[in-house]
C-alpha cells in the first residue's frame, strides 16, 4: 500500500524512533512492504519509516537510475532494520541530495564516503555490510531520518541549497555522464 509522505513540519520527521522487536510483527512487515511501494511510487532511492509517520527503526535503500537520479547505481532494494553505523571513513564527500519529505529543494551535503553498518534484514538475519559513495550517502541520509534529522541539518551553508528547477537546469548531469 502506498502511504502518504510526511513533509517538513510533520512532527514524525523530528521524533526519535523505537527499535524493532524480533520476530517481526505483521505490522512492521507491512510497514517495510509499504515503504518499498511508497518509495518506488515516488521515484525515490530511499525512504525511512518516519517519512510515512511511523516512528520505527526501519528504512529502505534502493539506489537505481531514475528520473530524479539518472546516473545512480543499480542495486536490489534493501530493507534495513535497527541499523547502527559502526565505522565511518575519515574521507568526506560532498554530493547532491534531495528528500521526498522536502519537495522542490536540493542541497550539497557532506557525508562519509565509506561506512560499515550493522543491521537486521527483513528476514531477520543480522548482517554487517560496507557501503561506499552514492549508496553510503543514501544510507546515512536514511539513518539520519531515524534520529529526527533531515539533510537540511547537514548543510555547511544555506548557500548550498537550490530549488529542484535550478538543480535540473544547472547541476544535473545527463544520464550516463558523470
Ligand atoms: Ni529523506
Amino acid at each position: 500500500m502506498i502511504r502518504e509522505i510526511a513533509e517538513l513540519g510533520h512532527p514524525a520527521l523530528r521524533a526519535a524512533v523505537e527499535g524493532v522487536a524480533w520476530p517481526l510483527s505483521g505490522e512492521d512487515r507491512g510497514l517495510a512492504d509499504d515503504l518499498l511501494e511508497t518509495m518506488l511510487g515516488a521515484n525515490g532511492v530511499g525512504i525511512a519509516a518516519p517519512q510515512v509517520g511511523a516512528s520505527r527503526s526501519i528504512f529502505v535503500v534502493a539506489s537505481r537510475p531514475n528520473p530524479r537520479y539518472p546516473d545512480a547505481p543499480s542495486m536490489e532494494p534493501l530493507v534495513v532494520i535497527n541499523p547502527e553505523i559502526v565505522e565511518r571513513s575519515g574521507e568526506i564527500a560532498r554530493g547532491w541530495e534531495g528528500c521526498l519529505s522536502i519537495p522542490g529543494l536540493r542541497g550539497i551535503v557532506p557525508r562519509h564516503r565509506r561506512i560499515v553498518a550493522r543491521f537486521r534484514t527483513v528476514g531477520g538475519e543480522q548482517v554487517e555490510r560496507e557501503f561506499v559513495d552514492f549508496v553510503a550517502r543514501i544510507f546515512q541520509h536514511e539513518d539520519d531520518h531515524l534520529r529526527g534529522l533531515v539533510f537540511l541539518d547537514r548543510l555547511e551553508s544555506s548557500r548550498d541549497l537550490v530549488t529542484e528547477k535550478e538543480y535540473l537546469a544547472r547541476f544535473s548531469p545527463p544520464a550516463g555522464d558523470r
